[in-house]
């Protein structure tokens, strides 16, 4: 693939802008990244940037030749109707990166104006936005993807790949993880949906509302549900076997993942894998996961508002009834491997059917990430779900 990255005004700047909201990388810096991370994925990139509005555009219609486009308008992001036709007009996959989390400071940068017209849109994970948005749109050309919306709101929808061959097909249900904020989404787990799907699952890869987007654990949760019922709405037409559905959950998407055992209602779910999972609200709250992660989620902490805290916890809510995996590496510096070692244990004590490993010096991401050993061992036990 041939990616070409834009960077729009003041961009040139980073490294010295303000670098408590953008960081100390500056553009040659990130430009040297990119080249490196397209590599990764058999990619080559071609970067520019440019102050001026007429500029990017002509760029943007000399990139109609290239296979995508990540951009980073700059302010042109919240008021540039010329850059979003241009991005509508050359017809190619684009990506939208904002270094900062534009959702999180003034108004008026909550507006983008070229979301709507972009295959994705990646904000507030620093430069790393760029390497995520190389993955994305290298995971976009390697499986096809039908986008479907599942609600209302824009973060009601999924990723539906189909995997080769006659139906109907197992469904895998992708829930990501990210302390349920909304600096992360679902292409955190593209890797994992085009690698499922290549081995025969279908693969629902869905998103929701976040923290900082109108999520929290009602409404996000909510969603959960909505998403995976949503299923039954297009099976038919995709042979998908509703009675061999999975849920997948990573990290805060275990939580969810778990909850959503409980509140539906719809479908079978023949199993769940709940990989580095929360699977419990208190422990992982005592433990400070991402930096308050779980007080932001429940708006409450466990002392103030005991009740919803057992609502919402997996452990509070056994047994599941449905068979678990718990996969947890014990050099998970994100949440501990404690939380998932007393939630396994306490399931099979409530006589929940429970395959629990534990993966000796893997981290976190790494259950997640197709290119390591880890997901060998992960996709074995996935598998056996089918
Ligand atoms: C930005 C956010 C914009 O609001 C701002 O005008 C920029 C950079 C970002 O990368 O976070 O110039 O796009």
């Amino acid at each position: 693939m041939r990616i070409v990255i834009i960077n729009g005004p003041n961009l040139n700047l980073i490294g010295t802008r303000s670098p408590e909201i953008y960081g100390s990388t500056t553009l040659d810096e990130l430009d040297d990244s990119c080249r490196a991370w397209a590599i990764e994925v058999g990619s080559e990139v071609e970067t520019y940037q440019s102050n001026h509005e007429g500029d990017i555009i002509d760029r943007l219609h000399a990139a109609r030749d290239a296979d995508a486009v990540v951009i980073n308008p700059g302010a042109f992001t919240h008021y540039s109707y010329a850059i979003r036709d241009a991005i509508d007009a050359i017809g190619i996959p684009t990506v939208e990166v904002h270094i900062s989390n534009v959702r999180d400071r003034e108004a008026w940068r909550r507006i983008s104006v070229v979301s709507e017209v972009c295959v994705a849109t990646i904000f507030g994970r620093g430069v790393v936005g760029y390497r995520d948005a190389i993955r994305h749109l290298a995971a976009h050309s390697a499986w096809p993807v039908e986008t479907i919306s599942y609600g209302p709101e824009a973060d009601n929808v999924g990723d539906l790949r189909i995997p080769l061959g006659e139906g109907p097909h197992p469904v895998a249900v992708l829930i990501h993880g990210g302390f349920w904020r909304n600096t992360a989404s679902r292409d955190l787990l593209d890797a994992v949906a085009v690698d499922l799907t290549r081995r025969g699952w279908a693969t629902w890869n869905i998103e929701f509302v976040r923290v900082g987007s109108g999520g929290g654990w009602r409404a996000t949760t909510t969603d959960v549900t909505h998403a995976i019922a949503s299923l039954a709405d297009f099976a038919e037409g995709h042979e998908l076997d509703l009675d061999r559905v999975i849920l997948v959950g990573h990290g805060s998407g275990g939580h969810l993942a778990l909850q959503a055992t409980v509140g539906i209602r719809e479908l079978p779910i023949a199993a769940v894998a709940a990989l580095a999972p929360i699977g419990d609200l208190e422990a992982a709250h005592n433990a400070g996961v991402g930096d308050g992660a779980v007080e932001a989620f429940m708006r409450r902490t466990p002392d103030q508002s005991p009740d919803r805290h057992v609502a919402a916890s997996p452990i509070k809510n056994l047994p599941i009834g449905i068979p678990l995996l718990v996969i947890h590496g014990d050099d998970d510096d994100r949440i501990p491997v404690s939380i998932s070692r007393s939630f396994a244990g306490r399931a099979a004590d409530e006589g929940d059917t429970v395959v629990y490993h534990e993966l000796e010096g893997v981290g976190h991401d790494a259950l997640v990430e197709p290119s390591s050993p880890a997901w060998e061992k992960v996709v074995d036990e996935i598998d056996r779900l089918r």
